[in-house]
């Protein structure tokens, strides 16, 4: 999704009580950063505009919400979304969290400690071509990094069929239980169901909307998840490049230090290949 440059966002942002700056100093931190830290606690992925989290957060004030989405513009708006919600239900923001982070560090900002309860993640980007589909938010390599947190279920809604059965793949050979899946969520359309953004907007182009709660393995939870972010790997990786030259590594490192390029690279681009145009 494309959006406009707002001036406004990161100001906003840094001025809000429940946006929080800076997502990396919070690790394993999280729970302690809400009203009341022992309720069950929810992550969304690519909030967006955060019309979903702003509601269900509203509407359970029995949980605690983490909206997470790399873009400071998105999360302006999201923070906007969820004063007005809170501010018509008569209640302080309390129990929802907002910061900016690329999913694909995400084991740097949330650790076993902060114990996860449910991941959602709605309607993310689908990458289609074959050389970016390791950027998906449900490929196993993603996976890997949510299964060492989450005590409980990912849900996962998209419109589109290709990356819902590819990743119908993904979450079984990465060791997840399928608990429910549906190929069209709003034929029988569960009561709670909050709908997104993107779900309004594809159910409104006659598009069906997949859904599945998936598990993770129970022996993943606190199992080390590879960073290749950290200071100390790239330092590595470098003088490891400089002295030996990519020669030398096994296809498992090559993949990784390749990945680890790309990643640094997509922040820049991301918006390609998003697939709508937003103001
Ligand atoms: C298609 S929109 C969906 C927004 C919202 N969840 C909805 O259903 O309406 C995908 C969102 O994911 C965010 N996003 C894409 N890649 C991301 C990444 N690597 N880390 C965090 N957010 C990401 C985008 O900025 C965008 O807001």
């Amino acid at each position: 999704m494309r959006i406009r440059f707002k001036k406004w966002a990161r100001p906003e942002l840094a001025a809000s009580p429940f946006c929080m700056d800076d997502a990396f100093s919070l690790a394993g931190k999280w729970r302690a950063q809400f009203a009341k830290p022992e309720q069950p606690f929810y992550v969304e992925l690519g909030c967006g505009k955060g019309g979903w989290v702003s509601q269900a957060a509203v509407l359970h004030p029995e949980c605690n919400y983490l909206a997470l989405d790399i873009k400071s513009e998105m999360l302006g708006v999201a923070k906007r979304k969820t004063e007005q919600a809170f501010a018509e239900a008569g209640r302080e923001p309390d129990n929802i969290r907002l910061s900016i982070l690329n999913i694909e560090r995400f084991s740097e900002v949330l650790t076993p400690a902060d114990a996860v309860d449910r991941i959602y993640i709605n309607f993310c980007n689908p990458w289609p071509k074959e050389g970016h589909k390791k950027r998906r938010l449900t490929h196993p390599r993603q996976l890997r990094q949510y299964a060492a947190v989450l005590r409980g279920e990912l849900h996962f809604k998209t419109d589109d069929r290709d990356l819902f059965e590819e990743s119908l793949e993904y979450f079984t050979e990465s060791g997840w239980e399928i608990l429910h899946k549906t190929f069209d969520l709003h034929a029988d359309e569960p009561a709670d169901n909050i709908r997104t953004e993107h779900e309004n907007m594809f159910t409104d182009m006659g598009k069906k909307i997949n859904f599945l709660i998936a598990k993770p393995p129970a022996d993943a939870f606190g199992k080390p998840v590879p960073n290749l972010h950290a200071p100390e790997t790239v330092k590595l990786l470098r003088s490891l490049e400089k002295q030996h030259g990519i020669g030398i590594l096994t296809d498992e490192e090559f993949e990784r230090q390749k990945q680890r390029i790309l990643n640094n690279a997509q922040e820049a681009e991301h918006d390609e290949g998003m697939e709508l145009e937003e103001s």
